[in-house]
């Protein structure tokens, strides 16, 4: 519930403004208020009649506004609620907040606020993908701004993929998630690393694990859900990345490494990501071309930082709780039991991921517990109820 909570909504020039009447809808019926604010852009989709309506509240719309500033200055706006949303979160807002632009009402509010940041984002899924967009993301994800999708489906102008705005439904749950009180693990500072990482053998190539990333997703989105503030650093990977957390997006090990450090302090670590061992030593900055008569190439690999290791074995900042995962094909517990001693991790989830089990890339996983009171089998279910035993082992472990 939100009762007594003030959401400062600012809706953006997109498709998906029609769903923030819903969002609205749902925001008031949990106990919120809401106060409004439409873009220039945003105003083509949806009216501030409806709007304002449905919040019971009037709408803000202009920065340069006599009457608005005598009655509520644009700063004190800023600063009247307790969380700030963008839904839809267009490109070029994520842009402007990214780099500190302050044009308009909203971008102004955005850098203006001392409160968090909620973005629910919805663009064309090539824009979405863009290397600009992505680097915005991580820019703000490093500066503490949640987000909340976007999903992956057809979208309003026929193209198919990530890009579509969450569902009102989802932004709720992240908003709530955001405020986290409830939760037993509120306050708390969870660190969760996800999916493979690339490790580039020349612009167009590179080397990488089988990670879909799903098991991490849903684990992040547990620990929210259970109110903690959740750091999600995540390789490129196919599950949509969780919602109500700060997600940092990169590529290879070594920029994982450094997104983690650079989250640090956190209560719990949980590394889920499927780290590639090795790196090419020197990527080359140009295609490597096929050479008639040479049949074979070598590559010259180094070997990648082992993070979860780095982390276990922290001196100072160390977190409570740092847990891996160990993926195995054989002897899968005896295995895991000596690599939890090897990492220097407080838990290890074991998976036996030979082929023939399906958990790779599958939607359910089957895990054994190892800590150093021994090993605990869990029956075989979704990843997801993966996740929630696990989030409430953590809770039970943090409180
Ligand atoms: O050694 P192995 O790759 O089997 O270990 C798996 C565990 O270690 C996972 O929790 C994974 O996220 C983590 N790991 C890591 N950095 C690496 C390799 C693995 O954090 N370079």
């Amino acid at each position: 519930m939100l009762d007594g909570h003030r959401i400062l909504l600012i809706i953006a020039g997109g498709i998906a403004a029609y769903k923030c009447l819903e969002l609205i809808r749902l925001l008031r019926k949990a106990g919120a208020a809401v106060t409004p604010v439409l873009t220039a852009a945003g105003a083509e989709f949806v009216t501030p009649l409806s709007v304002a309506a449905l919040a019971g509240e009037p709408v803000h719309d202009a920065l340069f506004d006599l009457t608005a500033e005598a009655e509520m200055g644009h700063i004190e706006l800023s600063r009247s609620a307790d969380l700030v949303v963008v839904a839809p979160a267009t490109a070029d807002l994520m842009a402007r907040l990214a780099t500190g632009g302050a044009n308009d009402l909203a971008s102004t509010l955005l850098l203006a606020t001392d409160k968090r940041v909620l973005l629910a984002p919805a663009m064309n899924v090539r824009m979405w993908l863009h290397p600009a967009t992505q680097r915005n993301l991580a820019t703000l994800a490093a500066d503490g701004v949640l987000t909340v999708g976007p999903d992956e489906g057809e979208m309003a102008c026929g193209e198919y993929g990530p890009g579509r705005m969450a569902e009102p439904a989802a932004i709720l749950a992240a908003i709530e998630a955001a405020f986290g009180g409830a939760g037993p693990l509120a306050g708390r500072h969870a660190l969760v690393t996800s999916g493979p990482t690339h490790e580039p053998i020349d612009p167009v190539r590179y080397i990488a694990n089988r990670s879909s990333g799903r098991q991490g997703s849903a684990i992040a989105e547990a620990l929210a859900a259970r109110g903690a503030r959740v750091t999600f650093v995540t390789g490129p990977a196919s599950a949509p990345a969780p919602s109500g957390c700060s997600v940092v997006a990169v590529q290879s090990a070594a920029e994982m490494l450094a997104a983690v450090e650079a989250a640090l302090p956190a209560d719990v670590a949980v590394f889920a990501a499927a780290v590639a061992d090795w790196r090419v030593a020197t990527p080359s900055s140009s295609k490597i071309k096929k050479q008639a008569g040479v049949a074979a190439q070598t590559l010259e690999l180094a070997e990648n930082p082992d993070i979860l290791r780095h982390v276990a074995r922290l001196p100072t900042g160390r977190p409570r709780l740092v847990v891996g995962f160990a993926a195995e094909t054989d002897d899968v517990v005896a295995n895991a039991t000596a690599k939890r001693l090897r990492k220097g991790c407080d838990w290890l989830l074991a998976n036996d991921v030979n082929p023939s089990t399906g958990i790779m890339g599958g939607s359910e996983n089957a895990v054994t517990l190892i800590t150093g009171a021994g090993a605990e089998t869990w029956p075989r279910m979704s990843k997801r109820a993966t996740a929630e035993a696990l989030a409430d082992r953590i809770a039970e472990a943090l409180a």
